[in-house]
């Protein structure tokens, strides 16, 4: 089978059991800064899954498109993928275990046919804060999975949470036997000896984390994942995801291209080309800090494994197209940005081509006074400065170093490269702490017009027109907001009439530190109230508008200009989008 026919088969499923299909959000989350990637299907759901109203009701089912580049440096052996989409459906306190595992069973045995005998599951075993998952083993049990192929394992194996605080729970995870020989008495799923391969995971979302412990949430839901990728290789029989059509025919290409051959840089080439090229349809682009950086390094990872293959860059192109032609009936975005994507591609490889010479001379450079004073060894410190000053990678200093019989202080240079890490994990948290990534006058004026029209939306269309989500830039605002139809002219005319009266009204723009408790009883507006620290900071427009936000603002509306919506459209189901701008 295919991988779009169990995607299809997929939806299908789930909407024969009352499930709407909800498309993919972007790779780039649009409202929640507090992530680089969209890393699961249930990340864009948060707010769902925390109790608001779902547009679609509370059954849903999507295919989402996943980046997780924890370990991008484990790319290259056969199951480590940076991209992967994930298959998932979800109960929004509608059903719960039982019925979310029944139709998981049927979905494996009927729909994909796996006979059950390949099947082991895995249930939470229980602990202080939350007991013992019986009910989960029992319905297992009752559809037919046999007992001594129900395991029960801890926290580490068996809870699912994104990150440190949030919504969360037990899970019951299914794995496939591969029929390998068991390495031991003791092999079973948990075992990474490859005989078993998880291949999906149901959480039951009944909790809610933060800093003080566990409490229950409103409702109780359901959040299931299943790995595309994995599946695809599995029900054919392959022994990696690179032995399926979703990579063969770059995995193809690539071999009658290299003059040597390394089958685990095929591998990092034919991923991090598909990776980048998907992050750069959804809006990303290489640059030096965050989102920029990752995509950057991945396609920098590409173009020197294409370097160790021996193959010419000029093939590169030809590789995007193969990509686009053989994954476009999945993502038909992929044809519609096809010459951007490229043409994004190829000027990275550009830069990356001269900064590799430009560190290959510097390296030279450095050769030479080694050798005038006839020592064979090549410092940390040279390492970094040659790393941040002209970019040159440490890998192909040391390559290079190899083949002129140097040695290289690695230890050193990995102690200098965590501090500059460290330096600048801090500066992207302070970054993201402030919401605005350049803040010169026009964004802070757009930033305050954000809150105005926030609270605006809420008088003219009602109190469910949340902020959904809000992009600034030196000549516009964007905002998204729930609201189930198209504004009327009427409507559009009355947000922004009411915007221009507060602004001509000269509203002072003040600012409190409370507690986070305080700030929401006090009736403050806020995103994801998950995502703020124990004390935040409150601003409030007059008595028109308060929100919860690290600013910066102006001081007085009367700073802002005139108000003028210039577009509003959908942005996606149930989600419509304003843009709009101040003239001065
Ligand atoms: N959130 C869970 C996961 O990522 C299930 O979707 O595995």
């Amino acid at each position: 089978m295919k991988a779009i026919e169990i995607r299809n088969k997929y939806l299908d499923f789930f909407k024969r059991h009352g499930h709407s299909v909800i498309p993919s959000a972007p790779l780039i989350p649009e409202n929640d800064p507090s992530v680089l990637f969209t890393t699961a299907g249930m990340q864009p759901l948060v707010p769902y899954l925390l109790g608001e109203k779902h547009p679609e009701g509370t059954r849903l089912t999507d295919y989402q498109k996943c980046v997780r580049t924890n370990d991008i440096e484990e790319v290259g052996d056969n199951r480590h993928l940076t991209y992967f989409e994930m298959l998932g459906n979800w109960s929004l306190g509608d059903y719960f275990k039982e019925e979310s595992i029944c139709m998981s069973f049927e979905f494996l045995t009927k729909e994909l046919r796996i006979p059950v005998e390949r099947l082991s599951v895995t249930c939470f075993a229980g602990d202080r804060d939350c007991p013992k998952d019986a009910i989960s083993a029992e319905v297992w049990k009752k559809v037919g999975i046999p007992e001594d192929r129900i395991y029960f394992y801890g926290k580490d194996d068996n809870w699912w949470i994104a990150g440190e605080e949030g919504p969360c729970g037990p899970d019951t995870e299914m794995f496939y036997d591969t029929g390998k020989p068991a390495c031991g008495v003791n092999c079973q799923p948990s075992c990474d000896c490859g005989k078993y391969v998880e291949i999906w995971n149901n959480v039951f979302m009944e909790y809610f984390k933060d800093k003080n412990g566990y409490s229950k949430l409103a409702k109780k839901n359901v959040d299931t994942g299943l790995g595309l990728e994995r599946m695809t290789m599995l029900l054919q029989g392959k022994e990696t995801p690179f032995d399926t059509e979703l990579f063969r025919p770059v995995m193809e290409k690539l071999e009658q291209l290299q003059k040597v051959d390394y089958i685990e840089s095929r591998r990092i080439v034919a991923e991090h080309l598909r990776s980048s090229m998907m992050i750069i349809s959804d809006g990303g682009r290489p640059s030096n800090i965050d989102r920029g950086y990752v995509l950057r390094r991945l396609i920098r990872r590409m173009i020197r494994h294409l370097n160790k293959l021996q193959i010419n860059l000029e093939e590169l192109s030809t590789l995007m197209d193969m990509n686009v032609d053989n994954l476009k009936e999945m993502y038909p975005d992929l044809e519609k940005n096809r010459e951007r994507i490229k043409n994004v591609i190829l000027e990275e490889k550009d830069k990356f081509v001269k900064t590799l010479t430009h560190g290959e001379k510097e390296f030279e450079k450095e050769m030479k006074k080694r050798q005038e004073i006839g020592s064979k060894k090549i410092e940390g410190e040279t390492v970094f400065r040659l790393y941040d000053t002209y970019g040159f990678p440490p890998e192909v200093t040391k390559e290079l170093a190899k083949e002129h019989g140097y040695e290289v202080d690695l230890r050193q240079f990995n102690e200098l490269f965590k501090k500059h890490q460290e330096k600048s994990r801090l500066g992207s948290e302070q970054k993201f702490k402030g919401g605005l990534a350049e803040q010169t006058e026009e964004t802070i004026a757009y930033h305050t017009a954000t809150h105005l029209l926030n609270s605006a939306l809420k008088q003219i269309i009602g109190k469910d027109a949340h902020q959904r989500g809000s992009n600034i830039t030196v000549d516009r605002m964007r905002f998204d907001f729930n609201c189930d139809h198209k504004l009327t002219e009427q409507e559009k005319k009355a947000v922004e009439d009411l915007v221009n009266q507060w602004i001509q009204e000269g509203l002072e723009v003040t600012k409190q530190e409370m507690s986070k408790k305080d700030a929401i009883q006090s009736g403050a507006e806020c995103m994801f109230i998950e995502k703020y620290p124990d004390i935040v900071t409150v601003y409030s427009i007059g008595e028109v508008s308060k929100e919860l936000c690290g600013g910066p603002h102006v001081k007085n509306t009367k700073e802002l200009g005139t108000f003028k919506i210039k577009k509003e459209e959908s942005s996606s189901s149930g989600i419509r989008r304003i843009k709009a701008v101040l003239i001065k």
